[in-house]
Formats: structure tokens, C-alpha cells, sequence
């Protein structure tokens, strides 16, 4: 897919195809985000990757609204150290932003579609991902081949007009 291509057809998709990702195409989504810029090159992210589906259904209970965890083929883990306040916990949350639109996009890329899930339950998050006592999961992002209807460009999104958005020069 064109990168523009790619961008337009991005969605939440949260219903899979029972259809695993290749490998090849899973480590090139997860390379997208490895290479991410972020806040003095501090990479200050790990993505542990699921696909067990036992582990899948478990990862799902972190959050109300991450049920489609349970039915994705793999889902990342963004696990990042447990920030201090202010500056340096704002900055980690761009970072991973910016890791998780790249992964996104990579996928988006392959026809793979994603999902967003927070992370309420920590305990349950790092008991199923075993990641140690001074990180935290900041969130999920399901992956898996779109159950509904095949990636492609939208016409017309779901958002703010444009001249809302967008100011010229000055507010
Ligand atoms: C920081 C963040 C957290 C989100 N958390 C969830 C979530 O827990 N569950 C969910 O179903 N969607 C979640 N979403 C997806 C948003 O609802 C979705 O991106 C938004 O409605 C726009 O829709 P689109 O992604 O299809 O363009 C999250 C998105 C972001 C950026």
C-alpha cells in the first residue's frame, strides 16, 4: 500500500479474521516501532508480543473496553518504565504514541488492521506478560486481519473539518 494510502485506511478494528499473522510480517510491524523517534533517543519502550490464545483471552480482562484482545492473532504489550511525574511521565506517553501509530501504520501497510486497548489491571497485565516490578504496561495494540471488511482508504472520516483543525499562521 502507498504510505498516503496507508494513513487514509487506518482504523480501530476490533473483530478478526481467525487467520494468524506471518512471522515476517509481525517482526516488520514491531521493527516500525522499534525505529520510532522519541524524547533524547530514549527508546524508553518494550513490546512483549502474545499470540497464545489462552494468553490472549487473559490479556483481554485488563481493560473493559479490550475485549478484542481475546479474538486478535497477536497483541503488543507496550511495557515502558514506571515514570516519574510530570515532564518526564508526559514525555513517555509521546513516545509510545508515536511507537504505536508507526506500528499501525506498518500494519495498515500489510492489510493487517489494529486496536487500541488501555490497561487498567497491572497486577493481570504483568502476571500474563512477566515484565518486572519497576515497569508498567501503558497499553495494548491488538493486531489481526479485519473480520468486517478489508483495509481501505476512507473517504470520508469520522473528525473534525479540516479549517477546525487546521490554523494558518495564527489561531
Ligand atoms: C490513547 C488511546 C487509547 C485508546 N483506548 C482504547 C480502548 O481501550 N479500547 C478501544 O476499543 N479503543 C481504544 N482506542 C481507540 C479510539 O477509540 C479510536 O482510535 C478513535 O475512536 C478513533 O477511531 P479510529 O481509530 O477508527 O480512527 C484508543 C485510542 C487511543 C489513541
Amino acid at each position: 500500500m502507498e504510505t498516503w494510502d496507508a494513513i487514509r485506511a487506518r482504523r480501530n478494528v476490533r473483530a478478526y479474521e481467525d487467520r494468524p499473522i506471518a512471522r515476517t510480517d509481525l517482526e516488520r510491524i514491531l521493527e516500525a516501532g522499534r525505529r520510532s523517534p522519541s524524547a533524547a533517543n530514549r527508546q524508553p519502550w518494550d513490546f512483549v508480543v502474545v499470540t497464545d490464545r489462552g494468553q490472549l483471552q487473559e490479556l483481554s480482562k485488563v481493560w473493559q473496553h479490550g475485549r478484542h484482545v481475546a479474538s486478535s492473532a497477536a497483541t503488543v504489550g507496550l511495557v515502558a518504565p514506571i515514570p516519574a511525574e510530570g515532564r518526564d511521565r508526559d514525555g513517555t506517553q509521546y513516545d509510545l504514541g508515536q511507537a504505536t501509530m508507526s506500528m499501525m501504520l506498518a500494519a495498515a501497510d500489510l492489510g493487517i488492521g489494529s486496536g487500541h486497548s488501555a490497561v487498567a489491571d497491572q497486577e493481570l497485565a504483568r502476571k500474563v506478560l512477566g515484565f518486572p516490578d519497576d515497569r508498567f504496561c501503558a497499553y495494548l495494540v491488538a493486531f489481526g486481519y479485519p473480520a468486517d471488511r478489508p483495509l481501505a482508504p476512507i473517504t470520508r472520516p469520522n473528525r473534525r473539518p479540516f479549517d477546525d483543525v487546521v490554523h494558518w499562521d495564527n489561531w
